[in-house]
C-alpha cells in the first residue's frame, strides 16, 4: 500500500509547499495577478477554453497539484481575461473519492488563493433534491452541509493561512449572490438558489438517503465543493458556488450514470458561459 490514509490530517509545510507553487506557476505565467478564481467541474470546463489572452498549464507540470484521472475533468490551469478581468480557472478538480486526503484535494483552490484571487466561483455538477429544480438547472449555493465525514482544516493550522476555527456564516458571500442575479436577469436565465449537500461518493445515493437529504434542509448534492469553499472561507476569499443540476437524485429517476451527468453539462454550457461572462462584467465595475 503507498497511497496515504485519506484520514490523513492537515500537513505542518503547507506554506511552504505553496509557496513552492505559487513560484513555479509564475515563472510560467509571469506578473499576471488574477482577481478571481474559478473552479469549473464535470462538464463545465469549456469556460476556461474561451478566455482571451490564455496561458494553460497542466496540472501534472505543477508541482504539488494531485492529477485526476476522471474522464471529464480535463486538469490544466489556464490564466486569461474574461469580461474585463483577469482570471485563473481550474479545468478539472480531483476529488475526495480518489483516494486523496482532503488538504491534497483542497490543495489547488488554496493555491488560488495564493495566486492572488480574493474572490472565487466554484461550481459543479449536482444531484436536485428539491422539487423547485429540474434537469439543466443552474442553482445558487446559499448554503452547505458538510456531510462529507472529514474536514480539511483538520490537524495542524498555520496562522498564516487562516485562524483555527473559521467562521462559515457567510461561507457563500449573499453580494456575489446578488451579482449573478443581475447577470442572469438581462440573459433571462432563471437561476434556482439552495442548500448544496456535499458527500464523499463515490456511490451515487440510495433513495432513502435522498429523503434524509431532503428532510435536513438539502437542495441539491454532490460530491465535491464543501471542502474547498471551507479552505477559501479559512483564507478569508470570498465564495460564489452555482450547481449545474445535471441529474434529478435518486428515487426520482429510474438510474444515474456519470455519462448523463457530463451530457446535461454539456446542454448547460453556453448558458454558463454567458452567466459566467456577465457575472465577471460586473465584477470588473
Ligand atoms: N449525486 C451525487 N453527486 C452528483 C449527482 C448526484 O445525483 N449528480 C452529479 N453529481
Amino acid at each position: 500500500m503507498t497511497q496515504r490514509d485519506t484520514n490523513q490530517p492537515a500537513p505542518e509545510n503547507l506554506v511552504e509547499r505553496l509557496d513552492e507553487t505559487v513560484a513555479a506557476i509564475r515563472r510560467r505565467v509571469g506578473d499576471r495577478a488574477p482577481r478571481v478564481g474559478l473552479v469549473l467541474g464535470s462538464g463545465l470546463g469549456p469556460f476556461a477554453d474561451q478566455l482571451d489572452d490564455r496561458i494553460a498549464i497542466d496540472y501534472g507540470e505543477i508541482p504539488h497539484f494531485p492529477v485526476s484521472k476522471i474522464v471529464g475533468h480535463a486538469g490544466k490551469l489556464v490564466f486569461g481575461q474574461a469580461g474585463g478581468v483577469d482570471c485563473v480557472a481550474m479545468q478539472g478538480r480531483v476529488h475526495y473519492y480518489e483516494g486523496h486526503d482532503l488538504a491534497t484535494v483542497t490543495f489547488p483552490t488554496r493555491t488560488l488563493v495564493r495566486l492572488g484571487a480574493d474572490i472565487l466561483i466554484i461550481t459543479n455538477a449536482a444531484g436536485g433534491i428539491s422539487n423547485q429544480l429540474e434537469v439543466g438547472k443552474l442553482m445558487l449555493i446559499r448554503d452547505h452541509l458538510n456531510l462529507v465525514g472529514a474536514n480539511p482544516l483538520r490537524g495542524f493550522n498555520d496562522e498564516r493561512l487562516g485562524p483555527r476555527f473559521p467562521d462559515m456564516t457567510e461561507a457563500y458571500a449573499s453580494e456575489l449572490r446578488d451579482v449573478a442575479r443581475s447577470a442572469a436577469e438581462p440573459l433571462a436565465i432563471d437561476l434556482a438558489e439552495g442548500v448544496y449537500v456535499g458527500l464523499a461518493g463515490p456511490t451515487y445515493e440510495t433513495p432513502a438517503e435522498i429523503e434524509m437529504l431532503r428532510r435536513l434542509g438539502g437542495d441539491a448534492v454532490g460530491m465535491s465543493t464543501v471542502p474547498e469553499v471551507i479552505v477559501a472561507n479559512h483564507m478569508k476569499a470570498r465564495v460564489l458556488g452555482i450547481s449545474c443540476i445535471t441529474n434529478m437524485a435518486a428515487g426520482t429517476e429510474p438510474e444515474l450514470s456519470h455519462d448523463d451527468v457530463t451530457e446535461t453539462a454539456k446542454l448547460v454550457k453556453s448558458t454558463f458561459i454567458a452567466l459566467l461572462t456577465g457575472i465577471l462584467q460586473r465584477l470588473a465595475k
